[in-house]
């Protein structure tokens, strides 16, 4: 890259999912004044940025990505004057301001959907996806819910005997992007906010912007009918031009698709997205192999034209910690050396609140269960405090918190682990930290060498400096397996274990704790 880095290459962005971050006002759901409150230790961590989930006016049925007012805060979140308290004080201690946008579809209660569904000749009946059933009286097509417990994509709507789209749920119907005036509309929506001082967009579900207008079924198609169509380039052009009348702002893609082709194709020409997040990376299972090969391909295939972007956790997904560490109570070093590999690799990290402090999701009991979709352990309050001082909501709330707190919570609480130069905290702000101080780690350049089997290892280079980074991948202790030649004289600079000793190390003698991951200086 030539030049000095974008604000969004430089380091970390940080997603707030706002229900669960802070609670300013005591009702059991955080809020926009929380998120305020708490920008110390966003500070702290060195963020570049803050991504936030959606804040806008929501019945919540998808808990806020079914927006009913694209332009205004939702009451249990605040008020558009809190969040642009929230903007100026994020700005004021340089910290960027991302927020979710979300396109495919508006919330059943919009204005727009309610006078869509009125009647057939509504002027607004284009501005979703209405069609008649087939003769049997079926739905027009297969296409199903992005959410299992859903079932098929479309609603029959009595009044007016039509089925409507739904990619995820009923009272999420898809907006129909083939009319213009829809794609005007969204496009004013950005601009609103833009306005307001917003620094880029996460977008929401960017695949599914454009299908086949021809509404065919899937089955026996070579490929999927109700995403990723060819028109959603289009779409997304027009969108970075209206981002693009603006000045250095940047969107994030949500592109969920298991082909890493199709979403280099939404980040490789320039004129489309700055960054996508990468889902082939965000599921893989904890394999060292598996882990080389996804950050290969993603360079093999865009390093000259597009810049990564490396997340493993957000608010659908299951935490590392429970995905990859042994449910053991003796720390999570897997989702240590995660981090690790965030803030190490060329590209830009995204970390989801709680993944600083290494949280597990959290067990949920079958009566507060309150997500279609499984995913309500991963959006577990954050425990500021521990409980035994600041009372069951663990300095999130003083009241009664929406989801139940994660059970560690009196040790992984963020004011303990602060006090803890040892815990995941501390080591996330020391990562951070390095990468702010190491141009090698924010743009040099990339390559992986070969170690133990069980290892990933990576070179990164700029302008004779080198640095070395390692995770072991095993459940045992393994050699790292690198010649003594390599450079140096080697210098562990951080190790995610924490009963290693930092300082020169020979690489031929170097072993690795299971699940630890070492920066060393060559
Ligand atoms: C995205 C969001 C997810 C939401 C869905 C529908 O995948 O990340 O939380 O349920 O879109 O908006």
């Amino acid at each position: 890259m030539p030049g000095e880095p974008a604000w969004w290459q430089r380091g970390a962005i940080y997603q707030i999912y706002p229900r669960s971050f802070a609670d300013a006002d005591g009702d059991g759901v955080g809020d926009l004044a929380g998120i305020a409150a708490r920008l110390d230790h966003i500070a702290e961590l060195g963020a570049e940025a803050i991504w936030l989930s959606p804040f806008y006016r929501s019945p919540m049925a998808d808990f806020g990505y079914d927006v009913a007012d694209y332009r205004d805060v939702d009451p249990a979140f605040g008020t558009l004057e809190d969040f642009d308290r929230l903007v100026d004080a994020a700005h004021g201690r340089g910290i960027r301001v991302v927020v979710d946008w979300v396109p495919n579809h508006s919330s059943d209660r919009h204005e727009w959907f309610v006078e869509s569904r009125a009647s057939r000749d509504s002027p607004r009946r284009d501005w979703y996806v209405w069609r008649d059933g087939t003769p049997d009286g079926g739905p027009p097509n297969d296409w199903m819910s992005e959410f299992e417990a859903v079932g098929r994509a479309w609603t029959f709507d009595e009044a007016t005997g039509q089925w409507y789209l739904h990619s995820f749920m009923a009272e999420q119907p898809d907006l129909n992007w083939d009319n213009p005036e829809v794609e005007a509309a969204m496009h004013d929506v950005l601009r609103f906010w833009l306005d307001r001082g917003v620094d880029g967009f996460r977008i929401d579900a960017l695949q599914r912007l454009a299908h086949d207008p021809l509404l065919r079924s899937n089955a026996g198609a070579a490929r999927r009918h109700d995403q990723d169509w060819e028109t959603t380039h289009d779409r997304l052009r027009g969108i970075r031009r209206v981002v693009d009348e603006y000045e250095d702002r940047m969107i994030v893609g949500e592109v969920a698709l298991l082909d890493l082709h199709r979403v280099i194709s939404y980040l490789n020409s320039g004129d489309q997205l700055h960054l996508a997040h990468n889902f082939v990376f965000a599921e893989l299972a904890w394999d060292a192999e598996a882990f080389r090969v996804s950050v290969e391909d993603f360079e093999a295939l865009a390093v000259a034209t597009a810049w990564p972007a490396w997340f493993l956790e957000n608010h659908d997904l299951p935490r590392v910690a429970t995905r990859f560490d042994e449910p053991s109570g003796l720390g999570a070093p897997r989702a240590r050396a995660a981090l690790l590999v965030l803030y190490a690799l060329r590209g830009t990290p995204f970390v989801y609140q709680g993944q600083e402090l290494g949280l597990p999701d959290a067990e949920i009991p079958p009566e507060r269960v309150v997500d279609v979709d499984g995913r309500d352990p991963e959006r577990a309050p954050l425990p500021w405090r521990p409980p035994s001082q600041a009372g069951p909501g663990a300095g999130f709330t003083t009241g009664e918190p929406w989801l139940p707190v994660v059970a560690g919570a009196e040790e992984l609480n963020a004011e303990t682990q602060a006090a803890d130069r040892c815990s995941t905290l501390s080591l996330t702000r020391r990562l951070a930290a390095l990468r702010r101080q190491t141009p090698a780690l924010q743009t040099g350049s990339q390559r992986s060498v070969d170690a133990h089997p069980e290892v990933f290892a990576w070179l990164r280079e700029d302008e004779g400096a080198r640095l070395l980074a390692a995770v072991n991948f095993a459940a045992e202790t393994v050699p790292v397996g690198l010649p003594a030649e390599l450079g140096g004289p080697p210098r562990v600079l951080v190790s995610t274990d924490p009963a290693r000793r930092e300082g020169e190390v020979r690489l031929d003698a170097l072993e690795l704790a299971p699940g630890e991951g070492v920066l060393v200086a060559l």
